[in-house]
């Protein structure tokens, strides 16, 4: 066996939890429709359930989430679904793992627990003998919530295993539209040139969803906007737009290419960051009384290296947006004045490249335009989106189940992507300017245009 051969079971810790019922158990259907799931699935959690229960628990929670259920692939799907209760940290959990395995040689294990949970975990399947093959394990965020916690997390992880049998899942590296947008901008030659500081002013991302944290106070709460999902989701992102080309095919040489990216980054500072939090907030069930948690964050970022030198990075995410977008959008640099063109009495607008990578992805290229039916040059887009040309494709925890149960490690995320992420934003974290309130359904507080306030301001982003 070797850590590339298909996986032939697939381990769930915490199967009952809200990410199973959310994300997994739809993914497990999706991926059991397409025939790409192993023999065994078993779950496992404290909860003292019945295989029957854990069925039903199953069948709802996939109607639920909207997927449409075909009574064959259900049953298929249902039969192959087992369930071992056990605490955690108790040998016998092990122990009956091991008998539910059978003859099964190189499971995945698949941890949707709380990381403290994470190393109890790893040294029960250690102690069992189940990861004596180099089997793989697949973890959740959160890595730590700093540079001093991730370390330690992972020194846990690697008293049983190596990094290399770490699947470390970033559901945003599961996006079909990231892997998009990777072709778009590597198979192009016309963005290459243009794809740098000689041509690029600055780089916006926005990521905004319109709902609040509701239900997800005493999650939320300690952790706000910047662990939720900068240090991991949006530094992904912006890794991926401003990497050099991958130097070879194997997962190592991409990761290796978004951790020059994160290596030649400057420390953010909190002079650059702005924090808001939503009114309203406060009353969530599970935050704290006075919270000062943000559930809005801007701030700047430089990439210190030769492609990028100069050009700021902007990211502003939250929640109580207007709308749901990602996207990434490079504002190229100005034109000069046209005095050679009557008509165009004002200074060009810099074009501009938008990918959008939530709801649909999609391009588009603005640029400035003398029209005949508009008096003076205005603004043109030419638009491309591409699900509505292509369909839905796999959802992202469809694609990253998939990958580590055939050994792919390419779309998760490693160790020293997380700490060097980490360590551009622990300043922020570290020292946090004081989080000011905006009202929900707008795009922030004032204070987040006021970082832009040498670049233009932030673009209304493409809006689907
Ligand atoms: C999660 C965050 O990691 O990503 C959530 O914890 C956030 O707060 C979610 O809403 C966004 O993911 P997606 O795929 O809906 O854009």
């Amino acid at each position: 066996m070797t850590r590339r051969d298909p996986a032939d079971a697939l381990v769930i810790f915490g199967i009952t939890g809200d990410l199973a019922r959310k994300m997994t158990l739809r993914s497990l259907y999706r991926l059991e429709k397409r025939r790409l799931l192993p023999a065994r699935v078993i779950g496992v959690a404290a909860e003292d359930w019945s295989v029957e229960h854990l069925r039903k628990h199953a069948r709802a929670a996939i109607g639920e989430s909207g997927e449409r259920i075909e009574a064959k692939v259900w049953h298929r799907l249902s039969r192959r679904l087992e369930y071992v209760g056990g605490d955690f940290g108790s040998p016998d959990t092990y122990d009956r793992l091991t008998a539910a395995l059978g003859h099964c040689t190189n499971p995945v294990f698949y941890l949707e627990t709380p990381p403290r949970l994470f190393s109890t975990v790893v040294g029960g399947l250690h102690s069992a003998g189940l990861l004596a093959g180099g089997q793989r394990i697949a973890v959740e965020k959160p890595f730590g919530h700093d540079l001093r916690s991730a370390k330690a997390l992972a020194a846990e992880l690697h008293r049983y295993v190596d990094e290399s049998q770490l699947y470390r899942v970033d559901h945003f590296l599961g996006k079909l539209g990231l892997e998009e947008f990777l072709y778009l901008r590597f198979a192009n030659t016309t963005l290459e040139p243009i794809w740098n500081r000689n041509y690029v002013s600055s780089v916006q991302i926005t990521m905004a969803e319109p709902f609040g944290v509701q239900e997800r106070g005493h999650f939320y709460d300690p952790v706000g906007a910047l662990r939720d999902v900068v240090v991991n989701h949006l530094l992904q992102l912006l890794a991926a737009a401003a990497m050099e080309p991958p130097s070879a095919g194997d997962p190592g040489s991409l990761k290796d290419a978004k951790t020059a990216v994160l290596h030649s980054m400057t420390t953010a500072q909190p002079a650059q960051y702005v924090r808001g939090q939503y009114t309203g907030y406060r009353s969530i069930p599970g935050v704290a009384k006075g919270s000062d948690t943000e559930t809005f964050a801007a701030l700047r970022l430089e990439i210190d290296n030769w492609r990028w030198a100069g050009v700021p990075f902007f990211i502003r995410t939250g929640k109580r947006m207007p709308v749901r977008v990602t996207e990434l959008r490079l504002v190229f640099q100005h034109a000069p004045r046209l005095p050679f063109l009557p008509r165009a009495h004002r200074r060009p607008e810099p074009s501009e490249l938008t990918i959008r990578i939530d709801p649909h992805t999609g391009i588009r290229l603005g640029l400035d335009a003398l029209r005949a039916d508009i008096p003076g040059a205005s603004g043109i887009d030419l638009d491309m989106t591409f699900d509505e040309a292509g369909g839905e494709g796999a959802t992202p925890y469809e694609v990253l189940l998939h990958a580590a149960l055939i050994g792919d490690s390419t779309r998760f995320t490693r160790q020293d992507i997380v700490e060097e992420s980490w360590r551009v934003l622990g300043t922020l974290v570290s020292s946090p300017p004081p989080s000011v309130r905006y009202t929900p359904g707008t795009w922030g507080p004032k204070a987040a245009d006021e970082l832009l306030r040498a670049n233009g301001g932030w673009r209304k982003p493409w809006l689907p």
